[in-house]
């Protein structure tokens, strides 16, 4: 069973300045939740409860919003509107979060080697809350997908999705025997690969779920692309020496670490979300 999830939150955000120079990118709504409350759901439907983010300085904002606000809560108390805290009540009441901060930003995999007192030596899931993830219908939410291949492949496994030739170099990149419909076994990876250098046009987005001993492979992580400590690195070895997945979840994703990104997912939720629920 998959029990903690790690939210990697350290970055700047620097696509959406000003308005991330003091509040973190994934405090930013997509309507009316922040970007990081979506995902932290997700992995709770998923039957994850123990939630670890790793953050850096100006994220204080992440902390206050996985904590009851008594003063706010008090305010409101008979005014009609107590259900819009409902939803972070409900998730504050459920599951436990655990802080830690990344002093330096020296890359994904650097961040996720930061939170290993947070997730200890079972396997675990790790969320980029900037990449929002919705579910096709009648199917489970990605994470979910991916635990259920998870109890049944036991290592650890990627989600990814095809892009645009001319968008390899925004991700890192597999090639893999497909193992069945949507699932390869990975046989290589590249980061950020100019179209010409990319194995595929299968590109690995934010959920992964890990197996702990990457900690022990990350500790020993040279820097590599960009001079930074790369979890493809990490990755590439846990798959030459044993198995990694990469999964072709069943959904949609909206990279809502651009601006683009950002505002078609505002406009789905809000056409299929939230005025549903209206309605
Ligand atoms: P990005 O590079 O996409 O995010 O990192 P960013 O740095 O926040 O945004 P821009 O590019 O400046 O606009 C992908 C994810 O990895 C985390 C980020 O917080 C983001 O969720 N990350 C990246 C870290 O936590 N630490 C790092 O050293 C690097």
């Amino acid at each position: 069973m998959i029990r903690k999830c790690l939210f990697p939150v350290a970055g700047y955000g620097t696509r959406f300045l000003p308005a991330t120079k003091a509040m973190p990118k994934e405090i930013l709504p997509i309507v009316n939740k922040p970007l990081v409350q979506y995902g932290v759901e997700e992995a709770s439907e998923a039957g994850v409860h123990e939630f670890g983010f790793v953050t850096g300085r100006g994220k204080r904002a992440l902390e206050d919003h996985f904590d009851i606000s008594f003063e706010l809560e008090h305010q409101i108390a008979g005014s009609g509107k107590e259900d819009l805290l409902t939803s972070i009540r409900d998730l504050i009441d459920n599951n436990s979060f655990a802080f830690t901060r990344q002093n330096e930003m020296k890359g994904l995999g650097h961040a996720i080697l930061t939170g290993q007192n947070l997730m200890g030596d079972s396997p675990f899931a790790v969320i980029l809350a900037d990449d929002f993830c919705v579910p096709e219908k009648g199917h489970d939410g990605v994470l979910a997908q991916m635990t259920a291949l998870y109890n049944q492949f036991r290592c650890s496994i990627v989600a990814i999705e095809e892009v645009p030739a001319d968008q390899t170099h925004k991700y890192g990149v597999i090639a893999g025997e497909p193992m069945k419909d949507g699932l390869y076994r990975i046989t290589d990876m590249v980061e950020k690969p100019n179209p010409e250098d990319a194995p595929t046009n299968l590109a690995i987005i934010g959920r992964y779920i890990l197996t702990p001993d990457i900690f022990e492979i990350l500790s020993r992580t040279e820097p590599g692309k960009g001079g930074e400590i790369q979890i493809t690195d990490a990755l590439l070895e846990q798959a030459k020496n044993g198995c990694v997945l990469a999964y072709q979840f069943k959904g949609r994703r909206f990279d809502c670490g651009s601006i683009d990104g950002f505002v078609e997912a505002t406009n789905y939720v809000y056409e299929n979300i939230y005025k549903e629920g209206k309605s």
